[in-house]
């Protein structure tokens, strides 16, 4: 299955990943020019270029202060290939590359397929019809839970973008336990719009994004002391959207409720306006692949 073996461990890092380090690509060719979730239905076309650009070379410059960053070159007539969470889940050296649902995005696939695979990394490409949006839907727990598993835990958000029947080949090509999340609206239309796992197993997440049952098993797994729910407006303003570094979270706004509960945690918070972003359901997070994810 695997389209492009290389002489890896499986488990270990591709040779020459620092850690901390994330892929980004810049917004040279960002804009919305079509619609595929209900945030760009109303902006078509109203993405400023400049204030994007500046944007992003801000969240750019903090997110460099903690970790490394790497860059991809934007493709004209890809607008969406700034958001570098859907390229792929990565663990170790292998990687589940996306499939997209929407076909306004199936062309930016053989872009991060290359620069995964000419960066080292076992890149499985699933079939057609299978649906799977990377890192978008497809989320670590930060620390051991209760619950028996041993192997890392991997939630999955389907229902919207990403499909259930994924679920096997994550767990085989990166051997991971998943954990399927329901998604029920379609504003919150990746798990990372919603939830967002935090270092020593810290987890925000939107109640309201998630059909019941998964969220009964949201407060089932992780303990009420280590888990927020955000309210609508933080869910709003993309504040699950978040960057996690060690005890360093970047998003776009959160709220003072927010912004306590996190520093009382540990966590120190930086705020980078992504307004032009939000336009095409984006934030910080999604902007980003974590590429050192073991
Ligand atoms: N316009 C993009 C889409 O709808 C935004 C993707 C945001 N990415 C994310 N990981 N949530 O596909």
């Amino acid at each position: 299955m695997s389209a492009f073996a290389l002489p890896n461990s499986p488990l270990a890092q591709p040779a020459e990943i620092s850690s901390p380090s994330f892929l980004l690509c810049p917004p040279a060719h960002y804009g919305i020019h079509y619609v595929i979730n209900p945030w760009m239905a109303a902006n078509v076309g109203a993405a400023q270029n400049t204030l994007a650009m500046e944007q992003w070379g801000t969240f750019r410059d903090v997110l460099a202060r903690y970790a490394t960053v790497e860059l991809m070159p934007a493709v004209e007539g890809l607008p969406d290939l700034v958001f570098t969470a859907n390229a792929a889940v990565l663990r170790g050296s292998m990687a589940v590359l996306s499939s997209f649902r929407p076909l306004e995005r199936q062309p930016e696939e053989p872009h991060y397929g290359e620069w995964l695979t000419a960066r080292g990394y076992d890149v499985l490409v699933l079939p057609r019809e299978l649906h799977f949006e990377g890192a978008g839907d497809a989320l670590f727990h930060r620390a051991q839970l209760a619950d028996g598993h041993s192997a890392p835990l991997l939630w999955l958000g389907h229902g919207v973008r990403s499909s259930i029947q994924a679920v096997p080949f994550l767990e085989q090509h990166l051997g991971v336990a998943v954990q399927p999340l329901r998604l029920a609206d379609k504003r919150f239309y990746h798990l990372d719009t919603c939830f967002c796992p935090l270092d020593r197993g810290y987890l925000l997440y939107y109640p309201a994004a998630f059909v019941p049952e998964s969220v009964a098993v949201i407060e089932r797994l992780v303990p009420p002391s280590h888990r927020f729910a955000v309210a609508d407006a933080d869910a709003e303003d993309f504040a699950c959207n978040a960057v996690n570094v060690a005890d360093q979270v970047i998003l776009n706004r959160a709220s003072d409720e927010l912004n306590a509960w996190l520093a009382d945690r540990g966590f120190t918070v930086h705020e980078t306006p992504t307004s032009e972003f939000l336009k095409a359901g984006g934030s910080t997070k999604c902007m980003t692949l974590r590429l050192d994810e073991m």
